[in-house]
């Protein structure tokens, strides 16, 4: 764990990240995590109440919210970093990414270790809940906006409310789905195209019967079929339709 390892994942993970200068002065996730790192010692050694005062001088200049019991591995970045929030019991592996608003919290119904595991490699995107303590796995991914509240296996990605695994990634680098994500704008559409297909054969089954009924009670007087169209019995029209359906 060293400061110049938390330096050099800024500049690999994030493309803004121009000078050292700036990165030093202006990236409040290097803060929070060396703020971290000072009250997480002090924690384990049982320093009371000041550990509480870092996390919480942190949050009010950072943004970010760790509690200091929280176990953070090697090489951990938090991208832009306002609204994180990062509970007592969470155990976050190395080569760990957080964006914006990301919230490792607990359900409010467990007791002891009641937050997020987070392996390595993991990536949760801006706005994402996870929640209780479900485990994370290595190279797994949490879409954005997504609230976790089970397991996620490794090299998975997770997306939606409540989050579901959508891909598997396999070491070789291709990607293999696992499930679409329901789209009610889709099936809204694929419902209306299935009720026009059936109100078009109708439709057509009608106009085969008008013609039926136009050639077989066409008058001797030589008026065309359609002139006799009232003649049709909409008894018969609507008998026809119930059998043909
Ligand atoms: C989830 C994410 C990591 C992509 O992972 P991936 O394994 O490459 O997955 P894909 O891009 O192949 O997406 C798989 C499916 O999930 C959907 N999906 C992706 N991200 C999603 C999200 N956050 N919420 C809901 N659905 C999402 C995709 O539309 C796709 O569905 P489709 O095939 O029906 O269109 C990415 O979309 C994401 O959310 N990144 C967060 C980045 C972030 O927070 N940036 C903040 C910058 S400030």
């Amino acid at each position: 764990m060293s400061f110049a390892e938390d330096i050099r994942v800024i500049f690999e993970r994030d493309p803004a990240a121009a000078n050292l200068l700036e990165v030093l002065l202006t990236y409040p996730g290097l803060h929070a995590l060396l703020l971290h790192r000072l009250a997480h010692a002090m924690h384990r050694r049982g320093v009371p109440v000041v550990p509480r005062l870092i996390s919480h001088l942190s949050r009010w200049v950072t943004g970010i919210e760790i509690h200091p019991g929280a176990t953070i591995g090697r090489r951990f970045f938090i991208d832009h970093g306002m609204g994180v929030v990062i509970g007592e019991t969470s155990e976050i592996g190395d080569d760990v990414t957080l964006y914006q608003g990301v919230t490792l919290g607990g359900t409010g119904k467990e007791k002891g270790k009641r937050h997020p595991t987070l392996g390595n490699d993991v990536m949760v995107g801006v706005g994402a809940k996870v929640l209780g303590a479900v485990t994370i796995g290595d190279h797994a991914r949490v879409g954005a906006g997504a609230v976790v509240l089970s397991d996620v296996p490794p090299h998975a990605t997770a997306v939606g409310v409540p989050a579901k695994v959508v891909v598997f990634r396999e070491p070789d680098g291709s990607s293999r789905r696992v499930e679409h994500l329901p789209d009610p704008e889709l099936d809204m559409i694929s419902a209306l195209h299935r009720r026009i297909e059936e109100l078009t054969d109708r439709v057509g089954l009608l106009e085969r019967l008008l013609r039926e009924q136009g050639s077989g009670e066409r008058v001797s007087d030589g008026t065309s079929p359609t002139d006799n169209r009232s003649s049709i019995g909409p008894a018969r029209v609507g008998r026809t339709l119930r059998e043909d359906r």
